[in-house]
């Protein structure tokens, strides 16, 4: 029995003094919701502060994205044992707003590459992550174009397969994965709950079919992508989707609480 897990991504928003407000009255609402794993995941320069709220708390605390060097001239990024340093427990990685063009990954006008991230990279920081034995949460998930052209499941296989490159079996049991479909993200448009489930239920069948049928039941598949109040306990309930990668509706405490308890 896989036990739901809900992240609430709260992406380039919320200085420290909103995080701690907005994570003391989220967790005030939850305060006896020990049978749904929750993460919220703040801004790196919050996630002491929010550690530090949460310290007598089950509810965990996640980063947005790493880098998979140790330590070194890489500046503006954060390695790691810096996570494992902070109290860090989950991280966020291949979310599509780091793949590619930043947020616009389907207009050609739009040509500003703010993270270049790539299979490579998200591999390279699996690798750093299982490591340190942080929880990954791998994103994953078709734009639009590609759904129309078809290509939904044929992406969705590449972007596992390159990502999850050199790991055996035994490496992924903590593996959460997020199916994300890029057109639903941050656009109030939400994947049809059996579409969502079919797509979660094929990304199962494809890992226990690359590596083995035990860990895929095991590995917690969520979905992300315009979640809300109103349509969690609907995703939720299908057989596959084992909880939800939340954004938007993450950043208002009764909302997200709303969507934890609908898990
Ligand atoms: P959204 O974002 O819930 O605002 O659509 C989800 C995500 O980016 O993980």
């Amino acid at each position: 029995m896989r036990t739901k897990l809900v992240a609430g991504n709260w992406k380039m928003n919320n200085t420290t003094a909103q995080a701690a407000a907005l994570v003391k009255s989220f967790s005030e609402r939850v305060v006896s919701r020990n049978d749904v794993d929750i993460v919220v995941c703040p801004a790196f320069v919050s996630l002491c502060r929010v550690k530090e709220l949460l310290k007598d708390s089950y509810i965990h605390i996640g980063a947005q994205d790493c880098f998979w060097e140790e330590s070194g001239a890489f500046t503006g990024k954060v390695s790691v044992p810096m996570l494992v340093d902070a109290g860090v427990s989950h991280c966020i990685v291949g979310h599509s707003e780091t793949r590619g063009k930043f947020g616009k990954l389907e207009t050609p006008e739009s040509t500003i590459p703010y993270f270049h991230e790539t299979d490579e990279t998200v591999n390279l920081k699996l690798k750093s992550l299982l490591f340190h034995a942080l929880v990954p949460i791998l994103c994953v998930g078709e734009t639009a174009s590609e759904r129309d052209a078809g290509k939904t499941d044929e992406i969705i296989q590449s972007q596992l397969s390159k990502a999850l490159a050199g790991f055996d079996s035994a490496e992924l049991y903590f593996l959460v994965i997020a199916y994300e479909p890029v057109w639903a993200i941050g656009t109030g448009q939400t994947c049809d709950s059996a579409e969502a489930n079919r797509v979660c239920g094929m990304i199962r069948s494809f890992l226990a079919q690359k590596f083995d049928k035990e860990v895929a039941d095991e590995i917690r598949i969520l979905y992300g992508g315009s979640v809300k109040a109103s349509n969690a306990k609907e995703l939720f309930s299908q057989p596959e989707i084992d909880g939800g990668l939340v954004g938007g509706a993450s950043l208002d405490a009764e909302e997200f609480s709303k969507i934890v308890i609908a898990a």
